[in-house]
């Protein structure tokens, strides 16, 4: 769905979401000031997991960051909260343009057929965030599940490859581009009862170091942002539903929330074109590793 304000649906929604409305003017331009904003005027970003987490937060705070001079096209499986989250950011910015499309990254032989199916003015991204991403289970190695393994190498690796792929050769050849991949401290500290995502997230690392290295002689940007602890659906998904479970991998913790990582992603992005964020691990601040987490109770 593509969303392009009109006065009369923007006087709607701007009554349903007056909440955002305000946070975001009581927040004026940007909190990153005119240099990013004009850093970011115009492009085209292609956002994976935009119905949720990080993902949802990234979409809203780059559209801040631009004063709403952006293009967006938000990706995941959950169309109806891409839809809510469209109608959110063209409410407070009617200059923004937000186009919704059904994505499964895990789908990964289906994956280089997205960016040519969309409308041909959509086709030059030039910036490709690959965020979508998810674990199943703490089994240990023995006990881990076939199917639960092939779903997170489909969709944290070879999703996150198809995508990169699809891009890579558009952006070579207008000689400019940002890739913005969401790894993880679990890519760099792996964990016992994490085996299997914590090999995904550093298979995230080494694919974007290489990449980085073959776009050595573009402007091409390769960044990574490695998130620590983020209290969004993540542990919902890994207890498969389970909201104790889920609950209790954050009790007596302060975790970052979406919206600090949505900072760093967006920091990381509107720096001078020389200056390549290359990685960044971001922990709360009583995160020493990934399983090191400080419980006040
Ligand atoms: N939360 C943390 O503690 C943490 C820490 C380090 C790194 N990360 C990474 O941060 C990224 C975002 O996670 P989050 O914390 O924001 O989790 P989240 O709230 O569960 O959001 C995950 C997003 O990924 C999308 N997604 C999952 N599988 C997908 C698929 N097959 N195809 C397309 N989209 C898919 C989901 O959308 P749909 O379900 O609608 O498709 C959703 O929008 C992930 O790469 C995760 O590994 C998270």
């Amino acid at each position: 769905m593509l969303f392009r304000t009109t006065t009369k649906l923007f006087t709607k929604l701007a009554g349903l979401h007056r909440p955002l409305a305000l946070t975001a003017l009581s927040r004026g331009v940007s909190s990153y000031g005119r240099q990013a904003q004009s850093r970011l005027a115009g492009k085209t970003v292609l956002l994976t997991g935009a119905s949720a987490g990080i993902g949802a937060a990234t979409a809203l705070e780059l559209v801040h960051a631009a004063a709403g001079d952006l293009r967006l096209i938000l990706a995941a499986r959950r169309t109806d909260r891409l839809d809510v989250l469209a109608e959110k950011i063209t409410a407070e910015y009617p200059q923004a343009e937000v186009l919704t499309r059904a994505l499964d990254v895990s789908d990964y032989k289906a994956v280089p057929k997205f960016v040519p199916a969309l409308p041909a003015a959509w086709r030059e991204i030039d910036v490709l965030i690959n965020n979508a991403g998810m674990v199943f289970g703490l089994e240990r190695v023995g006990e881990i599940d076939a199917q639960d393994m092939e779903v997170m190498f489909h969709t944290n690796v070879l999703g996150l490859i198809q995508l990169t792929q699809s891009v890579v050769p558009g952006m070579r050849a207008r000689g400019r581009g940002d890739i913005l991949n969401i790894g993880s401290i679990a890519g760099l500290d792996p964990y016992a009862g994490g085996s299997v995502y914590c090999a995904t997230k550093a298979a995230v690392n080494s694919f974007t170091h290489s990449l980085r290295k073959e776009l050595i002689d573009t402007p091409i940007r390769v960044l990574e942002v490695q998130p620590g602890a983020v209290e969004t659906e993540f542990s919902l998904v890994r207890f498969k539903g389970d909201k104790e479970k889920a609950n209790k991998v954050y009790e007596g913790t302060e975790p970052l929330t979406a919206e600090d990582v949505a900072e760093v992603i967006t920091f990381a992005l509107t720096r001078r074109e020389n200056t390549v964020v290359a990685q960044t691990l971001v922990f709360p601040s009583h995160q020493g590793s990934a399983t090191s987490l400080h419980r006040k109770s």
